[in-house]
């Protein structure tokens, strides 16, 4: 399929609240995924990258690559991406915390506009910290993955994009999902392009992959977690610390 002409590719006009929340809600629930083209305007995303480059600038991101413990001599390469957690408060980082706050804002929003649709399923409680990952071009990829297949308590994935002028036939860096069900056995490509918000369900209903970047390609990344299935995920943790 073309991604553009699918009903949930929002373009061209910066949307009030209200509007983009209807649409993560419809979009959510009849695709699992959600995209919202222009969500900070030029300026403010301009803005998120300018803090971005200059995090990047002074070094501190690190491998996003899970160490494996079973050396097995033959480990490919999961993801080539470089990462830093961020919690919005650090010095030079306002304008993250911005959109940090914006996108809290959606999603909180369509939680409580929905108390039995697919968002109502959930009952949204808490984030982690924003992922700030760079792929370094060079073929950096994050080969198929599920973000949560075990239940951890991260039920929506959201993922802001900020390359300018990207082009995926010449940088590639395309973010492909592989949707359970509603596609059949068709995937749904989401370009990487500059602000840009995505949204989709985290477990295995969207298995997905970033294929191999060829020039520099940041994103910055919230996983919102469902209190019940966090609480529960929690209680396993704690005992799995103490036996
Ligand atoms: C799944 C799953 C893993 C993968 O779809 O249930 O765990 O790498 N997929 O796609
Ligand atoms: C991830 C991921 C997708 C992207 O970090 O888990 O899948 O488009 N990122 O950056
Ligand atoms: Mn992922």
């Amino acid at each position: 399929i073309s991604f553009q002409q699918n009903p949930w590719s929002a373009k061209g006009h910066r949307k009030d609240l209200d509007e983009i929340c209807r649409n993560v809600i419809g979009d959510m629930d009849a695709y699992g995924v959600c995209v919202v083209d222009n969500f900070l305007g030029e300026d403010k995303g301009k803005a998120v990258l300018k803090e971005v480059l200059q995090l990047y600038d002074k070094g501190v991101f690190r491998d996003g690559q899970l160490v494996s413990s079973r050396g097995s001599g033959d480990l490919k390469t999961i993801r080539g991406d470089q990462i830093i957690w961020i919690d919005g408060k650090e010095k030079s980082c306002n304008n993250i915390q911005q959109l940090i706050s914006q996108v809290d804002a959606v999603v909180m929003r369509a939680n409580r506009m929905t108390n039995n649709g697919k968002m109502g399923m959930y009952n949204i409680n808490g984030r982690t910290k924003a992922m700030v990952a760079c792929y370094p071009g060079l073929g950096s990829h994050y080969v198929k993955h599920v973000d949560n297949p075990n239940q951890d308590g991260r039920c929506i994935t959201a993922i802001y994009y900020l390359n300018l002028n990207w082009n995926v036939r010449e940088n590639g860096g395309l973010l492909r999902i592989f949707p359970e069900g509603w596609l059949g056995d068709k995937v749904a490509d989401i370009e990487p392009i500059f602000d840009r918000l995505l949204f989709f369900w985290s477990d295995r209903r969207n298995p997905h992959e970033v294929q191999p970047a060829y020039d520099t390609r940041y994103a910055i990344t919230l996983w919102y977690f469902d209190a019940k299935e966090r609480a529960e995920a929690c209680r396993r943790y704690e005992k799995e610390r103490h036996s």
